[in-house]
């Protein structure tokens, strides 16, 4: 079978015994993988196992909305979570209607196989130092050798697991379901890959290296596209994940936003998932008043207004108004983002549940009565396009500085979530500021870029 492949000449080349460790070595992995996973790897047919990929650092409250929509799925956060949260659940009609209601998710993946046997040593990249001109020219043409091969013998061993033993008809399965559409007489695919960490391979070999292989077993044609299947790879150190992408970043965004106005280009929107994470993080409460001052196109408000309050706490301000009964405000200097915000709010697939203002403002002299807000959850201006780094200090401290005016000293839980990737600017304000004190911080990943939420409460005298 090895010597059918294309890739024939390196797989010879291997050592029997070799591949017999290697092939010990994978279905360990495998094992041990799954068993961090919690359950086996053959899945029933009426079980299926899903990635949701979510913002890196907000997994918990991925984990909290699935539990809160799914009720019993097993869901399993690895270690190495960098947005992924893998959980099972059964294929039904019900489930998936579930499924497609998910707002912390930003894409969604029906799972076709798990392992964690990718070597990923950056060290076999590295040059060793060497003596003479000679020996740096043979032991470069010795290493890039050394390094083709592992290359071709990795994307082998991957090529084979996923076709071999990847759990294919019910990912299938579940794709037909999720369209409510039969697989057409010709299937357009494409085949895209997210890595993370070092490896002796690129991205777009190990996807071009997994889609030549699907485009041989099933004889779909590619199209990279107008594709009906996505194969995504995704790959974390020596972790290795393969799926069908029920829901990918576009439909997010198509679902949740509505066409551009004529003429505007939004600067820097949040993701829709990351907005409806925060949201959840900060526990709204029946009754409360909740605002985004710095709310661009909406999306933190929008994301808020689809999600149900906190259940009724003890610190809940006002117990008798109902589940959705709290109020919005999204306030901005840009009167064009206001405008594309208020089309996006009443454009979303998923009915809004709560109403919305927008506010046309200024945060350095914010226009609300002291003590009217509540809850402020925010994604601060940062970097370039919002001006220079240094133009950020004046625009923060005047910010800052309206939080104790604004939130309510009568809310004994008011509150403010602030999401920056200035995060030594904040902190530093935050602390120079009286009358608040930051309560605590999550991290999290915006576009790449270490960000941090910080929860800041009104300090009380006692
Ligand atoms: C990082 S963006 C927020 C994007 C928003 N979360 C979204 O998804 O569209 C920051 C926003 O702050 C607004 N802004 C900057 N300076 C402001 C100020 N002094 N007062 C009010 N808004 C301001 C910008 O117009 C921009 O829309």
């Amino acid at each position: 079978m090895v010597g059918a492949h294309p890739k024939s000449t390196v797989c010879v080349s291997l050592d029997c015994r070799r591949q017999i460790v290697e092939k010990q070595r994978a279905k360990n992995a495998a094992l041990r993988l799954e068993k961090k996973l919690n359950t086996p790897i053959s899945q029933t047919l009426d079980m299926m196992r899903f990635l949701a990929m979510t913002t890196p650092g907000l997994e918990r409250w991925c984990q909290e909305e699935l539990i809160e929509k799914l009720g019993d799925c097993q869901i399993v956060i690895p270690l190495n979570a960098r947005g992924r949260v893998f959980f099972n659940c059964p294929l039904t009609e019900k489930t998936l209607q579930q499924l497609k209601q998910l707002l912390s998710v930003e894409r969604l993946v029906a799972v076709i196989w798990v392992s964690n046997s990718i070597p990923h040593d950056g060290k076999t990249w590295k040059c060793k130092p060497t003596r003479s001109k000679d020996q740096t020219r043979a032991n470069q043409e010795q290493r890039e050798m050394d390094i083709k091969v592992e290359r071709e013998e990795v994307l082998l061993h991957l090529e084979n697991e996923v076709l071999g033993k990847g759990q294919w008809s019910i990912a299938l399965e579940s794709l037909v379901e999720w369209h409510k559409q039969p697989l057409p007489a010709e299937v357009k695919f494409r085949a895209s890959c997210e890595r993370h960490g070092t490896h002796v391979f690129k991205s777009n070999e190990l996807a071009g290296s997994v889609g030549s292989a699907v485009n041989r077993k099933y004889r779909w044609s590619v199209d990279l596209t107008n594709f009906l299947l996505d194969v995504f790879v995704y790959v974390v150190d020596n972790e290795f994940v393969c799926g069908l992408t029920l829901l990918g970043e576009e439909e997010v965004k198509e679902r949740f936003r509505a066409p551009l106005l004529p003429g505007f280009t939004p600067i820097t929107a949040l993701k829709p998932s990351t907005a409806y994470s925060m949201a959840k993080l900060a526990r709204i409460q029946p009754g409360e008043i909740v605002c985004d001052p710095f709310a661009g196109i909406g999306t933190i408000p929008i994301e808020a207004s689809h999600s149900s309050c906190h259940p009724y706490s003890s610190n809940s301000f006002i117990s008798s108004a109902s589940s959705h009964n709290f109020f919005c405000l999204g306030g901005d200097l840009a009167m064009d983002s206001l405008r594309q915000a208020a089309v996006n709010h009443k454009s979303t697939q998923q009915p809004p549940r709560t109403h919305v203002d927008w506010i046309n403002w200024d945060v350095q002299s914010i226009p609300l009565r002291a003590g009217f807000l509540d809850v402020i959850i925010t994604d601060m201006p940062f970097g370039l396009r919002h001006g220079k780094y240094t133009m950020m200090a004046p625009l923060y401290h005047s910010f800052v500085r309206e939080l104790p005016r604004v939130l309510s000293a009568d809310n004994p839980n008011s509150r403010a979530f602030l999401l920056t990737i200035c995060t030594n600017l904040l902190a530093n304000v935050l602390q120079q500021t009286p009358g608040i004190y930051v309560d605590s911080t999550v991290e999290c990943l915006i576009g790449g870029l270490q960000a941090k939420i910080f929860c800041v409460k009104l300090s009380r005298q006692t």
